[in-house]
């Protein structure tokens, strides 16, 4: 009898793919420019404001579990927060906090799956929104965004998912600004997903994980603004907004407003309980964080411009050459140019990644990861000449391999 489940062969992540090879070529001596995985604190360090909010905490003694859900002053921080940018309306009692938001999208999938229950992700879509699904044993149903359209939300696929499908999907979940297109929803792109959400009735849940990293004049609406009577679940976190992807804090909020609601909120704390705490002390530096909006505002605009210069000059080298095309992103920072594969004598994307490390030391990931396959996707965090000196890379190892 095997010992692994069978469901279990759904775990894993198509970003780290690659992170063995890596470090045994690393080990060999041989420099890797590493723009697979989107860890902004490995470029720039968590702001000295919360690293010293941590600190005190550890001083203070404040390294035993916390309350399940999460302490009370971060959880009506996050409320505020919430209810300062976005005119929402939210009490301590909607804010669950998680160890990332990773948990969160874990809990959302328990909480919701029976084996064979479906739910609806946005293709391209972030990775474990489908390994967590698939390991519960979900079936996945795909709405597109439209690539053609600079990846923007394509309501007619959306639609006929659903009217193909028999069984009523339980949940849809998708990021806003999207890793990994990096596009920004707009407002009425929001509401046509809501109004089909709302037609439906299934529940909503909106990554916000990337709120504040928006440029290029686009402006972020949040699930909250105009999702009003859906049922819905916004999720987001200290990683990438706060500069702290190793604190593993993120947060659900699910406002109470109806039987539903009351009944996931009720069922994530009971997830919440069964692993006792997230991060405590890191709870106490992420609640001062939100608290401290001077040190923040500094800090964020800083982070923001510098990812919004290296974005938009990758976008201009990776559009230069021949083998790769790029939609322009305007949130987040990653990129997913579709590569020229019939042109090239390389399999598919897969191939693709393998071989760009193994030839160019160039680490990135595969598309197919993101229900993207022929692209790869860039993390657009390096300083502006590694990340030249990467695309420039990319570039010469398809002209060797074009026929
Ligand atoms: C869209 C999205 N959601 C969730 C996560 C996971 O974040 P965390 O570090 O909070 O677990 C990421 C990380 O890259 C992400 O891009």
């Amino acid at each position: 009898m095997p010992v692994l489940s069978r469901l279990s062969a759904y775990a894993g992540n198509p970003i780290e793919d690659t992170d063995e090879l890596a470090a045994k070529l690393k080990k060999e001596g041989r420099k890797i420019i590493k723009l697979n995985q989107g860890n902004p604190t490995a470029i720039f360090p968590t702001p000295k404001y919360i690293i010293d909010a941590y600190v005190s905490a550890l001083k203070e003694g404040k390294t035993g579990y916390s309350f399940h859900a999460g302490i009370p002053e971060l959880r009506q921080a996050v409320a505020d927060r919430q209810n300062r940018l976005y005119d929402a309306d939210f009490g301590l009692e909607d804010v669950i906090i998680t160890q990332g938001v990773s948990e969160s999208i874990s809990f959302i999938n328990s909480t919701f799956v029976d084996p064979g229950s479906r739910a609806v992700l946005l293709r391209p879509y972030y990775p474990t929104y489908l390994t967590f699904l698939k390991t519960v044993g979900g079936v996945p149903l795909f709405a597109d965004y439209s690539e053609k359209e600079g990846f923007k939300f394509n309501p007619d696929s959306l639609e006929k998912a659903l009217k193909k499908e028999r069984k009523m999907p339980k949940f849809m979940i998708f990021s806003n600004p999207c890793n990994p297109t990096g596009t920004v929803m707009r407002r009425d792109e929001l509401k046509e997903v809501v109004d089909i959400m709302n037609d439906h009735g299934i529940f909503l849940i909106s990554d916000e994980i990337y709120d504040e990293i928006v440029f290029n004049g686009a402006k972020f609406t949040s699930i909250s603004e105009v999702a009003k009577g859906t049922k819905y679940a916004i999720i987001g976190g200290a990683s990438k907004n706060f500069d702290a992807t190793g604190f593993r804090i993120g947060y659900m909020i699910v406002p109470e407003k109806d039987k539903t609601s009351i009944d996931v909120n009720r069922k994530i704390r009971d997830y919440a309980k069964m692993r006792l705490s997230s991060n405590t002390t890191a709870q106490y530096a992420f609640a001062s964080a939100l608290e401290n909006r001077k040190e923040h505002e500094k800090a964020i605009r800083g982070m923001v411009d510098k990812i919004k210069d290296r974005v938009n000059r990758s976008c201009e080298v990776i559009n230069e050459g021949k083998h790769m095309q790029v939609v322009q992103p305007n949130g987040a920072f990653y990129l997913l140019p579709k590569i020229d594969m019939k042109n090239l004598r390389l399999k598919n994307d897969f191939d693709v990644v393998q071989k760009l490390l193994l030839e160019e030391g160039v680490q990135v990931s595969r598309g197919s990861g993101f229900g993207a396959p022929d692209h790869i996707r860039i993390v657009a965090l390096a300083p502006e000449d590694i990340l030249e000196l990467a695309i420039r890379k990319i570039d010469k190892f398809f002209v060797k391999h074009s026929k």
